[in-house]
């Protein structure tokens, strides 16, 4: 599969402004919600892949799809709309899911052609565990606490601040280890918007991971 252009032109950004890795990400019940995430990594088919609490609020927010909006130091601003995928399917506070892991997977699996990594339903396991690695042991212990937006009715300073895989924690890391998702955006349209070049330059894209059609618009 061929690096679609607007791909390059984000990773670019990224690589000249390491701190931007922070987006804002939109959602809609259809109520609008905006709050920000920060980027993980891009999967094979162009996916933007971040973390999140599958007890939260924007995990109930996905039928509509998914906007995120993305501004760099050099006063590039990048937008991409479209599918909204979570892995595992949300907790619905207080009841267990509905599904299992594994069958979160399969469904989601299917819905990529037969040649895309994602179509392996394995992948996705995959793919949490590596994030889940990546996460530094005090933001491990943010997904065993009550659920995110609930009262708040106990002393924080008893929380556990850290999660190791240490006997003593054992509980609450697989308590953790269920409220951990993979969040993704699946872009349908993107658009680049350079107001620090001279003219200004505005870029759309659609079909954004498949057959990406191009256009340059008036800014
Ligand atoms: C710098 C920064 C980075 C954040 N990164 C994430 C993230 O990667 N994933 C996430 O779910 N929330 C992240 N948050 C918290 C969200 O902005 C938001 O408060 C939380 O996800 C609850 O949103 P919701 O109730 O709309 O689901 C971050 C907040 C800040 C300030």
């Amino acid at each position: 599969m061929t690096t679609p252009e607007w791909r390059t032109v984000l990773e670019q950004q990224l690589k000249q402004h390491a701190k931007s890795s922070v987006y804002s990400f939109a959602t809609a019940s259809p109520a609008p919600h905006v709050r920000y995430v920060v980027h993980r990594e891009f999967s094979p088919s162009h996916l933007l892949l971040t973390t999140t609490d599958r007890r939260m609020a924007k995990t109930r927010q996905m039928e509509h799809g998914a906007a995120i909006a993305w501004l760099f130091p050099s006063l590039v601003q990048v937008r991409l709309e479209g599918r909204m995928i979570l892995y595992p399917s949300p907790i619905p506070f207080p009841n267990p899911p509905a599904t299992t892991a594994e069958e979160d997977a399969k469904t989601l699996a299917d819905s990529f052609p037969k040649d895309a990594p994602e179509s392996d339903p394995q992948w996705w396991e995959k793919k949490r565990k590596e994030l889940w690695d990546g996460l530094s042991p005090e933001l491990r212990a943010s997904f065993c606490r009550p659920k995110p937006g609930a009262e708040l009715k106990d002393d924080p300073n008893n929380w556990i601040d850290e999660l190791v895989s240490y006997e003593k924690t054992k509980d609450a890391l697989a308590r953790a280890w269920e409220n951990f998702a993979v969040l993704a955006l699946q872009p349908e349209s993107v658009e680049v918007l350079d107001l620090g070049s001279k003219p200004h330059k505005r870029t759309q894209w659609t079909s954004a991971t498949d057959a990406p059609r191009k256009t340059e618009v008036v800014p």
